[in-house]
């Protein structure tokens, strides 16, 4: 359903991605691993349309969507989660998730029952102040509300980052009843969920893909994985 070819990506006169190719099929879970500064985040920008491509091809469905402006690409079906874990702080769980419901046309009793599907004890947060969230809950609010509008494709960046052990444990059964359901490319530098959730792995390394891995084994294996960092 994704598929970038050849993806060259450019910060001014900076290259910071080298003929990036992936593929995602319908269902799939797929991540992306690799280092600080390896390019990852300026992947799913160029996706999403925040960012154009110096070249390279970027279809979704069969359609190209380079050049489109990052509401089109929402409007496909495409939704970007952020990797700073940003809600709006001052207003309630509730407000934020009405939010994400108004641009897609769905009704509020729908939209909260999209996030408390994902993670019930949410109900009792939803008059609270999005702020008072802890890390780990903030980012199952912002992966509830991307939700909303039965999206196609989600693209989370880094959803365990910062998080203590037992929050990422939240995070990853949230992940895992998900999977199948919503395809999704994930960013992560944490092997141990790369390898509880993967069914593929792109490594990235300097704005380069190092290896791609779709064997099970291969993939539980955190030292094979590593050499490719
Ligand atoms: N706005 C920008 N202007 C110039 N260079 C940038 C900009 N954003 C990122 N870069 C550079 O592009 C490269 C890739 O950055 P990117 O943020 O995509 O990495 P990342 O893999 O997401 O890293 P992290 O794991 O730290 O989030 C880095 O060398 C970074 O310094
Ligand atoms: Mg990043």
């Amino acid at each position: 359903m994704l598929s970038v070819t050849n993806l060259d990506v450019a910060y001014g006169n900076a290259m910071a991605l080298h003929g990036i190719s992936i593929e995602v099929e319908q269902g799939q879970m797929v991540f992306i691993a690799g280092r600080n500064g390896a390019g990852k985040t300026t992947l799913f920008k160029s996706i999403a349309g925040f960012l154009e491509p110096r070249s390279g091809a970027i279809l979704f469905e069969g359609k190209s969507i380079v050049g489109l402006p990052p509401e089109k690409v929402a409007l496909l079906g495409i939704r970007y989660i952020f990797q700073d874990k940003r809600v709006f702080s001052n207003l309630t769980v509730r407000e934020n998730i009405e939010l994400a419901a108004y641009p897609v046309n769905v009704n509020m009793k729908e939209a909260v029952d999209k996030v408390l599907q994902i993670y019930p004890k949410m109900e009792n947060f939803l008059s609270l102040r999005a702020g008072s969230l802890s890390g780990g809950q903030r980012q199952i609010l912002l992966i509830g509300r991307a939700l909303i509008g039965d999206p196609k494709l989600l693209l989370i960046d880094e959803p365990t980052e910062g998080l203590a052990a037992g929050t990422i444990n939240d995070i990853l059964n949230v992940l895992s009843a998900m999977k199948g359901k919503v395809s999704m490319v994930i960013v992560e530098q944490n092997l141990s969920v790369v390898g509880m959730l993967a069914d593929k792995v792109y490594m990235v390394k300097e704005g380069k893909i190092m290896k791609e891995m779709v064997n099970k084994a291969e993939i539980n294996d955190k030292m094979a994985m590593e050499q490719f960092l």
